[in-house]
């Protein structure tokens, strides 16, 4: 398993609990809970997160098809809730392909603008990683190449650039 996410994993418990305790004075954040993505339940939480993100995300999709992207990935989706409010939200994919590749694809990560730097996007990824070690090597995602603040992200969590176009950045990150 990579060093960085090892030490992350080792560490995020107590790393949590500090946080929690500096950031309670200062703002209300509190508990966060990755859970199963729910359509019902929590599709109009999601979708103002895609609308703020709509830009590094679904970029040129209607609503009508986000909606029905959303509801028939709904078992690939986690969300993350603090006071059971929908603060982001992770997609992956899992295809025969990517199975025999023994990767897990992020096709998309999105923290709500004002749960941004807390956290969050590292706890929707670590828990990714953390249910993909027993059965894969390898997680792998595009990211625009303009999009300094997610690579920025990606960079800290220790992905690694494995490919370049003009436009996108493919990363990935043994795990
Ligand atoms: C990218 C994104 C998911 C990051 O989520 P986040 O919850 O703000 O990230 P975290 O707070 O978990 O940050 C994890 C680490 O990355 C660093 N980081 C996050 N955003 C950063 C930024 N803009 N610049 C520099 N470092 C950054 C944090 O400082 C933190 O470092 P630490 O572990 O040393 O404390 C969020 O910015 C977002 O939703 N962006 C819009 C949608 C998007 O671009 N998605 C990706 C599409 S490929």
């Amino acid at each position: 398993m990579n060093k960085t996410i090892a030490l992350g994993l080792l560490f995020s418990l107590p790393l949590q609990v500090v946080a929690y305790h500096s950031q309670r004075c200062k703002n209300p954040i509190e508990h966060v809970q990755i859970t199963a993505f729910d359509y019902d339940k929590d599709i109009n939480q999601v979708m103002k997160i895609v609308e703020q993100t709509k830009k590094w995300t679904f970029r040129g999709w209607s609503e009508e098809k986000i909606q029905s992207f959303f509801k028939n990935k709904a078992p690939q989706i986690k969300v993350a809730k603090i006071n059971n409010k929908i603060a982001g939200y992770i997609v992956q994919r899992i295809s025969d392909f990517m199975e025999d590749l023994k990767e897990v694809y992020v096709r998309f990560i999105a923290v709500s603008k004002k749960y941004r730097k807390k956290g969050i996007g590292k706890k929707l990824l670590y828990n990714t990683i953390k249910t993909s070690t027993k059965k894969y090597r390898r997680i792998h995602l595009c990211v625009f190449k303009n999009n300094k603040n997610a690579l920025a992200f990606y960079k800290k969590i220790g992905f690694k650039k494995i490919f370049e176009s003009p436009s996108i950045i493919e990363l990935h990150i043994e795990i």
